[in-house]
């Protein structure tokens, strides 16, 4: 049956039928064989009714990166989704995703025409603030933020999830044979400005530190990646900017992923304990100096005891990563499926871009 099936659909055989069959089939045959073609507009069929969904344009592919836009409800059992990147249903479209990455200097790549009055449009942007400059004329011009500030409409991020039951830790105590070096860092975007770059100046003249990625001619790939956190007992967690609220990326995420213990610096730490168990992790202003550091890292190399203690969460917690950009998204038309209101976000630009100010 299934071989007789697959005969009829054959697309030289669909040839010798009348035209009208033909239409049909190939019509079946593209639905069937190319839904899941990452590139692909989907067209609205009798199954999923253009009618009854929510439709969120994405005016940009996010980063550039191209996906299928099928899955929201296979992969994140959101249902009801309508994700396009087709512009000429603009008007129609519940929700407009502009990704401010892709936003170049001025607003002449945003949408022109007027604004449906049901029409929200979401600003996503992952990037450090660090990296990323001030656009005055994103003001006053969003309805949702897609971020990873908790305090964002939308909140994406990695996250540390309490287990349902206490399972035993895959990674440890297994990795702790393969660990043959102390302290080890990946990294490619060097800046002397930087303060991670003015730390590692010192800390390196205190404590051995293997060193990976771009800037030192040494380009990892995910596996090496994956190998070198494995087999390091520390991993230095350094991001690019210490100013900004809730920022902290997988250069922390991975290490607790995979077993390494991060050395963090980036946000103070009372901002890295909202979403990291304090104990998973060591923070560079809990030492004085770089040399003070040095010295702890070089006391725990030999005090087992002492570094199992890092890896006590993991009993209880275990880390949730996010696909990016695919979960981010079907989460945009998720909330803009469900969440009705009107609403306008006002001061995009001090929100994110202002600096921490100093809890006292
Ligand atoms: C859309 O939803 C309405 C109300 O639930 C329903 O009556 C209608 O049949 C749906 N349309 C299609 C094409 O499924
Ligand atoms: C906007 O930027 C584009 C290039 O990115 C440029 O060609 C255009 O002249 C600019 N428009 C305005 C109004 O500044
Ligand atoms: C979205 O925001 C714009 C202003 O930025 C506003 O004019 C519009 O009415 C808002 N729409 C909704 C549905 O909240």
């Amino acid at each position: 049956m299934a071989d007789h099936i697959k005969t009829i659909l054959h697309p030289t055989y669909l040839l010798i039928f009348s035209v009208g069959l033909n239409m049909f089939l190939i019509h079946k045959f593209l639905q069937q064989h190319f839904t899941e073609s990452p590139v692909r507009t989907v067209t609205p069929s009798e199954d999923k009714p253009l009618e009854n969904s929510t439709i969120l344009l994405l005016w940009f592919w996010p980063s550039r990166k191209r996906f299928d836009l099928n899955s929201c409800c296979s992969r994140f059992n959101i249902d009801g989704c309508y994700l396009t990147v087709d512009r000429e249903l603009y008007s129609k479209a519940h929700g407009v995703l502009i990704n401010h990455r892709e936003i170049k200097s001025n607003l002449s790549d945003l949408p022109t025409k007027p604004r449906p009055f049901f029409q929200k449009w979401i600003w996503m942007h992952f990037e450090s603030p660090q990296n990323t400059k001030r656009l005055d004329a994103v003001e006053n011009l969003f309805n949702v933020t897609l971020n990873y500030r908790r305090d964002a409409d939308i909140v994406l991020r990695e996250q540390i999830m309490i287990k349902t039951e206490d399972t035993e830790d895959k990674i440890f105590p297994q990795v702790l044979d393969k660990k043959d070096k102390l302290v080890c860092w990946v990294v490619s975007n060097w800046n002397e400005q930087y303060e991670r770059v003015k730390y590692y100046n010192e800390l390196k003249k205190h404590i051995n530190i293997y060193t990976y990625g771009r800037h030192f001619e040494k380009a990892v790939s995910n596996a090496q990646y994956k190998e070198i956190l494995t087999t390091c007992k520390f991993y230095l967690s350094f991001e690019n900017t210490a100013n900004h609220y809730d920022y902290m990326t997988e250069k922390i995420f991975s290490p607790l992923t995979l077993g390494s213990v991060p050395v963090a610096l980036g946000a103070p730490r009372y901002i890295y304990e909202r979403f990291v168990p304090k104990d998973a992790f060591i923070h560079v202003k809990d030492f004085s100096s770089p040399q003070k550091l040095a010295e702890h890292l070089l006391s725990l190399d030999k005090n087992i005891e002492e570094y199992k203690k890092y890896f006590q969460w993991r009993k209880h917690f275990e880390v949730k990563l996010v696909n990016y950009p695919e979960e981010h998204v079907c989460r945009a038309c998720q909330y803009i499926r469900t969440k009705k209101d009107y609403q306008v976000f006002r001061n995009l630009n001090k929100w994110y871009w202002d600096a921490i100010k100093d809890e006292t």
